[in-house]
C-alpha cells in the first residue's frame, strides 16, 4: 500500500550542493526574466541582468530585434556593458574592440596587424531570448522548446486579461529579500491553504477563497478565483475589459508569476535566488504611461504591508524549520476535489523540484 504523498526531503532547501545543482542545471535552461522591453526604447538601449550566474545583456538592434549576449568581449574577456543604456555600437572598455548591435565584430585598434585574421569569425556569444507581453525571457539552453510548449495558451490567455499589455510599463517595483530557499518562497506563493489563517486583507477583500483553485497547465500553476463583491472591493475594478471580476495568475516555472488582479490590473513575482537560504522577490506593477496611477500605487502599498509582510514570516519560520533535526517531512493535503484547501500544486511543484535536481546527479 502507497501512503499519502509527503513533502520534500528538507536537504533540498538546506543543502549548499543541491542549490549548485539548481543553478548550473535548472537555472541555465529554463526561461528566465530579463527586462521589460520598454527597458529598451530605442536601438542601441541595452539592459544587463544576471542568470544561473552569468552577466548577460539584452540590446534593441537597428531591425528593432532585441538580442540578448554574453557579456563578455571575445578579445580577452572584460565585460562589456554595465547597468543600463543607449550606444551607437558596443565597445569594450579595454582596447576598445567594437560590435554591431548584431554581436559581429566591426573594428579594434590595429587589428589588421593580425595575421590571417578574418574579423567575421568573431562573434559576441547569443543567447535564446523570447518576448512574452513586452517581457523578455531569456534561455541559456539554446535547445530549449519554446515558451509556448512549456506553458501552453499562458499568452494567448494573459492577452485576453491583460488586452492593453502592449501600453504597459513597469510603475512601482518592490524588492523584497527573505531569509530562505527559493523553493520555499515559490511553494508559499503557490498554495492558498494558509491564505484564510494568514492573508486576511488578501481574502477577504481581493479574492473568493471559496473559488480559489490553482491547476497545472504544462509547466505553469494557473491560478483562478473570483473576487469579492464590488462592494467589498477597495479599489474601483471597473476597467471595461472583460474578466474585470477575476483574479488570475500564471506561475512560469521555476521563478516568475505574472498575476492579474481584479480590474486587469497586471503585477508580477520575481524569484532571484541568492543562495541556499536567501532569495530577493521582486514584485513589479504595470499601468499605461498616461494613467492615473494613484489606484496602482495604493493597491501595491497594501499588498506590500500586507500579504507579502504576512509571507516573509512564514517562509522564514519554515527555512528555519527545515533545518532542524526534529522535522520529517509531513504528508502533503491532497484534496481529489482541488480547491483552496488542497495542496496539490505543491505536489506538482515538488515533482518538478525533485527532478531538476535529480537529473544532475
Ligand atoms: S578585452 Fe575587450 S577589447 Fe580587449
Ligand atoms: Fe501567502
Amino acid at each position: 500500500m502507497t501512503g499519502p504523498v509527503r513533502s520534500l526531503a528538507a536537504r533540498y532547501y538546506t543543502d549548499p550542493e543541491v542549490f549548485r545543482l539548481e543553478t548550473e542545471g535548472l537555472l541555465a535552461r529554463t526561461w528566465q526574466f530579463g527586462c521589460h522591453t520598454s527597458d529598451l526604447p530605442e536601438p542601441g538601449a541595452y539592459a544587463t541582468f544576471e542568470i544561473a550566474g552569468e552577466s548577460l545583456f539584452a540590446i534593441r538592434g537597428h531591425d528593432d530585434r532585441i538580442r540578448v549576449f554574453y557579456n563578455v568581449c571575445q578579445h580577452r574577456a572584460h565585460q562589456l556593458v554595465s547597468g543600463r543604456g543607449s550606444t551607437r555600437v558596443v565597445v569594450c572598455p579595454y582596447h576598445a574592440w567594437t560590435y554591431e548591435l548584431t554581436g559581429e565584430l566591426r573594428a579594434g585598434p590595429n587589428i589588421g596587424a593580425i595575421k590571417a585574421f578574418d574579423k567575421s569569425t568573431v562573434c559576441l556569444s547569443e543567447v535564446r531570448a523570447e518576448e512574452f507581453l513586452g517581457f523578455l525571457f531569456v534561455n541559456l539552453d539554446a535547445d530549449a522548446a519554446p515558451m509556448d510548449d512549456w506553458f501552453p495558451n499562458a499568452r494567448a490567455e494573459l492577452t485576453e486579461w491583460v488586452p492593453n499589455w502592449a501600453d504597459l510599463r513597469p510603475h512601482e517595483w518592490v524588492e523584497i529579500p527573505e531569509n530562505c530557499n527559493w523553493k520555499v518562497s515559490v511553494e508559499n506563493y503557490s498554495e492558498c491553504y494558509h491564505c484564510a489563517l494568514n492573508h486576511p486583507t488578501f481574502a477577504s477583500s481581493v479574492v473568493k477563497p471559496e473559488t480559489y483553485d490553482i491547476q497545472p497547465q504544462g509547466k505553469c500553476l494557473r491560478h483562478t478565483t473570483e473576487c469579492q463583491g464590488l462592494d467589498d472591493m477597495t479599489y474601483d475594478i471597473r476597467s471595461g475589459f472583460e474578466h474585470f471580476d477575476e483574479y488570475s495568475s500564471w506561475f512560469l516555472w521555476p521563478m516568475f508569476s505574472f498575476q492579474v488582479y481584479p480590474g486587469n490590473i497586471l503585477n508580477t513575482y520575481h524569484w532571484r535566488a541568492v543562495d541556499t537560504d536567501h532569495v530577493v522577490v521582486w514584485r513589479g506593477w504595470y499601468s499605461p504611461e498616461e494613467a492615473d496611477d494613484a489606484t496602482i500605487s495604493q493597491l501595491a502599498a497594501q499588498d506590500r504591508e500586507t500579504t507579502v509582510a504576512e509571507d516573509i514570516h512564514l517562509v522564514e519560520s519554515v527555512q528555519r524549520g527545515l533545518s532542524s533535526r526534529g522535522y520529517r517531512p509531513g504528508p502533503l493535503v491532497i484534496d481529489p476535489c482541488g480547491g483552496v484547501n488542497s495542496e496539490h500544486p505543491i505536489m506538482h511543484l515538488q515533482k518538478w523540484m525533485r527532478e531538476a535536481v535529480d537529473l544532475d546527479r
